[in-house]
């Protein structure tokens, strides 16, 4: 898409813009700061490699939203603005396909694969096809048309002949390019099909929020596409975060040619190729090449292995001829193209036994049945637990104790009850009995007018008190490594932490005693409970564990304020000012700072010496690093690469993409490859260990 040079110039560019303290756009300069955002955006969402960061990248897009609200005409219909919509969707209106959007003919063994190989030989007079290979993405099917370059339609799958005109839904996923050259092609009109998707990050993050409400999650990552892409708010379409895959050309109509510098491609491969050029996310990597069936059922056997490791849900390969002419001649029976056939991969469901419920108290003290089943396999793995979310969840699906259950895992994504079989039901199956009291404390729940969890309302319930450690210390939160759930647990039973603040209280002859706890443990247990002193503050304000603010609501928050303490002077109203901070939102953190116990432990966490303050956003602080340049290789063991990038930018320095002779530190891992062969040879860069790194920054390394 972007060759070296074209990248070189516009990170360049980039660079200039963000120099400006001021940035001043104007007629003339205004198609340079699109391009330099379309250029990270497809950094960011179809590499997954960004060149800056967050907030640089906001900084220039709020330039260019400022000066196309003061010149409304200035605005095109490619701007990268003009992907947030006008906000509420009345309805979506029908809209035709160009060519019917048709299923594949699936197949489950190689048996399938050699009796569809054998027919397309048959009818083409071949002895050995070539065909395509790509992953058959689960999620929702769409299908785009462009004319003149400009995205002008997106739309659902529907029936097949008709679907919904999903187009400001379609404009929010940032992978799918507003423009595309395919008059470079010598293409006037073209349709794209393909697969809008939530990847299991995403999916889980999402599914975590849903569960913050005590409300029951969403089964699977292709549910949760297909039901974003129907959402009728933009805005909520866009903080889903989809993706979209595009895999198929349907229909083409010919330009005039007089922009054409390629050739229109004769292969599905070559369409691929296409499209990745032109800022598409199509298969391009992951699709392949292969002469004859036999080399197709090889490479399915080993991208079956690879299932797990994929960042999204594929669930088999979709095998495609590969010469654009003999997909023509081999045509459609009524149902399918005789062309492609789609394997898929086993399934991942399973039938076991409800056991018993159990129920677990959270750290807001949410009250969570957990299924205990009779443990099956499922895709691998064997579950023997499942959550069941609330009393209502248990009622909607009528499961009883005794009760034979189906379950699904879809891909690494926690297993979840797809129904009960009652038609297997023996007669001996036993109603679920809701508890009424705190299975920790004893208090009684309650379950507040609207919501669907009951809850303990004993903020001193030690279930409470164990599970906010917990959260605390995780890895989205302060991170500190090695302590983890089972050492909380440990340490709270032996009295050596009691509540979150007495974790900056543990020393070494305190844990000295323990077992199983050697020096070297003790130390990098030690150390990270120092490093996490420092962490940003919006890890802070999500670590608390304030009902209602995720990671992405810690960050606005963070954002607003400038120390902590500002958020307990903060009335309802003003915290209904903030971005993203609704009524519930709002409420639930006046509460929280209202509440002694908690600005009480603010208190002990500030002498503890935890950081309780914003620094400045990325790259413009006159920190101590303040025009000198960094790079990572390798892998870090005290530290994630991702803090490791942000200590250097919180204190002014510049992270570098590479080894060149800009670069003054490369900073050097476990196992570092070719990056650490470079800079050896560019004497002007220092090399430094992660230890040197760390007593550089102010936290002790090893020496
Ligand atoms: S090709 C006319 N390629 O699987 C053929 N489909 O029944 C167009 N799918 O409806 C489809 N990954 O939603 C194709 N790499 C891929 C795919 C893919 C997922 C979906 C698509 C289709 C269904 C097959």
């Amino acid at each position: 898409m972007y060759t070296t040079n074209q990248t070189k110039k516009l990170q360049a560019a980039t660079i200039s813009w963000l120099a400006e303290k001021d940035m001043v756009v104007n007629a003339g300069n205004i198609e340079e700061l699109r391009d330099i955002l379309r250029f990270h955006e497809y950094r960011y969402y179809v590499l997954n490699d960004n060149l800056i960061q967050d907030p640089e990248y906001d900084r220039l897009y709020k330039a260019l939203e400022k000066y196309e609200e003061a010149y409304p005409a200035s605005v095109t219909k490619n701007s990268p603005t003009q992907r947030v919509g006008a906000g509420l969707i009345k309805d979506f209106p029908k809209r035709q396909h160009l060519v019917p959007m048709l299923s594949l003919e699936n197949s489950y063994n190689a048996e399938d694969l050699y009796d569809w190989d054998r027919k397309a030989r048959e009818l083409s007079g071949l002895d050995m096809i070539e065909y395509c290979a790509e992953p058959k993405f689960d999620g929702a099917s769409i299908s785009l048309i462009y004319e003149d370059d400009l995205l002008l339609t997106g739309t659902t799958r529907g029936d097949g002949e008709v679907g919904d005109d999903i187009t400001p839904n379609i404009r929010q996923i940032r992978s799918v390019p507003l423009s595309a050259a395919f008059s470079s092609y010598g293409i006037q009109q073209i349709e794209v099909r393909g697969e809008v998707m939530l990847n299991k990050k995403n999916f889980e993050k999402y599914n975590a929020g849903l569960a913050e409400e005590g409300l029951p999650p969403l089964a699977n990552p292709r549910n949760a596409a297909a039901g974003s892409l129907r959402i009728k708010d933009t805005r909520e379409v866009a903080k889903r975060n989809l993706e979209a895959f595009l895999y198929h050309v349907s229909y083409i109509t010919d330009s005039d040619h007089k922009d054409q510098t390629n050739d229109e491609p004769t292969t599905h491969s070559g369409m691929l190729e296409m499209l990745w050029q032109l800022g598409f996310k199509s298969p391009q990597k992951e699709m392949k090449v292969l002469k004859g069936i036999d080399a197709v059922i090889k490479h399915i056997e080993d991208y079956e292995n690879l299932r797990d490791t994929l960042p999204y849900e594929i669930d088999g390969i979709v095998i495609k001829v590969n010469d654009l002419a003999l997909q023509d001649r081999l045509g459609i029976t009524s149902h399918h193209p005789r062309w492609a056939i789609a394997y898929k991969f086993k399934a991942r469901q399973a039938t076991s036994k409800l056991l018993d419920v159990e129920y677990q108290v959270g750290r807001t003290g949410a009250v969570t049945p957990v299924a205990k089943i009779q443990p099956v396999q499922v895709g691998g793995v064997t579950v023997g637990s499942i959550s069941i979310h609330n009393e209502d969840y248990i009622r909607e699906k009528d499961l009883r104790l005794g009760d034979q259950i189906l379950i699904e895992r879809s891909g690494d994504v926690i297993p979840q009850i797809v129904r009960s079989l009652p038609e297997l039901r023996t007669g001996g199956e036993k109603i679920i009995k809701y508890p009424t009291h705190c299975p920790v404390c004893g208090d009684q729940l309650v379950k507040p007018e609207g919501e669907a969890v009951w809850r303990c309302v004993n903020i001193n319930c030690e279930a409470q008190v164990v599970e906010r450690i917990i959260h605390f210390v995780s890895k989205d939160a302060m991170d500190i490594r090695s302590f983890g759930e089972a050492n909380v647990r440990k340490f709270y039973d032996l009295g050596l932490i009691k509540d979150i603040p007495s974790i900056y209280d543990l020393s070494g002859e305190s844990l000295q005693q323990l077992e199983g706890f050697g020096a070297k443990s003790i130390e990098n247990l030690l150390q990270a409970i120092e490093a996490s002193k420092i962490q940003p503050l919006h890890r802070l304000i999500y670590a608390l564990g304030i009902r209602y603010v995720g990671e992405t609501t810690g960050k606005t928050l963070a954002q607003a304020v400038n120390n902590i303490f500002d958020l307990a002077t903060f009335t309802d109203e003003q915290l209904k000012q903030i971005d993203d901070v609704g009524v519930k939102v709002a409420r639930s953190i006046f509460e929280f700072f209202q509440n002694e116990d908690n600005t009480r432990m603010l208190a002990k966490l500030q002498a503890a010496g935890v950081v309780m303050e914003r620094t400045k956003s990325a790259g413009f602080t006159e920190g101590g690093f303040s025009g000198q340049t960094f790079l990572f290789t390798g892998t870090l063991n005290k530290l994630k690469r991702s803090e490791a990038e942000d200590q250097v930018e919180k204190k002014g320095g510049k992270i570098l993409s590479g080894v060149s002779s800009k670069l003054n530190y490369l900073i050097v891992g476990d196992d570092a490859g070719s990056k650490l062969e470079k800079a050896k040879k560019i004497p002007a860069i220092k090399i430094l260990s992660e230890d040197d790194f760390l007593n550089m920054i102010g936290i002790a390394g090893d020496k």
